[in-house]
């Protein structure tokens, strides 16, 4: 568990203002792209939720928020893409224009396997929305319609991404050194 002196181990990659200023950005960005048009927002389980907090708000104009919960965790899964949907959707996309919310695309399959998963679902559209995408660890193309910030090939942390469950509560983005 990270004590007082575990922050030694950050060093600010993104800073809390950076993020702001990028995320109200993305977020003017996407409604002048979808105009008047309601959007299904997606936010991927965990890390996602404070990006998509605060996306939501930027975006603004008629929003629907879902959540799906994956996990690669478990033994044997990490590698081969196959997700464990530990949340799915409450409820139907067809028909509607979907953006999936990323905290981070690292090697893409988690990113791969979602896309795949709901497409079947009949939605009218969907895009991609990540904070972070680290291009450098990609085992699948996938192709993103909204980054934040492309990272070099560090172990980040904050703003929704952890360590052991911990630092999701920073507000801003860390490198962790080990
Ligand atoms: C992280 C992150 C993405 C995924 C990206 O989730 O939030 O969902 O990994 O990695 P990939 O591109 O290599 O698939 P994680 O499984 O750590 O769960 P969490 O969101 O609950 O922290």
């Amino acid at each position: 568990m990270p004590g007082s002196n575990e922050n030694a181990r950050l060093s600010t990659l993104i800073d809390e203002e950076s993020l702001q200023a990028r995320v109200r950005e993305l977020g003017a960005q996407i409604r002048e792209e979808y105009g008047d048009e309601p959007i299904t927002c997606i936010g991927v389980l965990k890390g996602s939720f404070l990006f998509m907090a605060d996306l939501v708000r930027a975006i603004g104009g008629p929003v629907r928020c879902e959540f799906l919960g994956g996990s690669r965790n478990h033994r044997g899964t990490r590698s081969t893409g196959i997700l464990r949907i530990t949340h799915d959707l409450k409820k139907s996309i067809e028909g509607q224009n979907c953006l999936l919310i990323e905290d981070i695309v690292d090697t893409g399959l988690t990113m791969e396997y979602l896309m795949r998963m709901l497409k079947v679902r009949n939605p009218t559209s969907i895009k991609i929305a990540s904070l972070l995408d680290k291009p450098s660890n990609r085992k699948v193309e996938v192709d993103i319609d909204y980054v934040g910030f492309t990272i070099p090939d560090e172990f980040v942390v904050g703003y929704g991404l952890d360590l052991q469950d911990f630092y999701r509560n920073l507000p801003y983005i860390a490198v962790y050194h080990p």
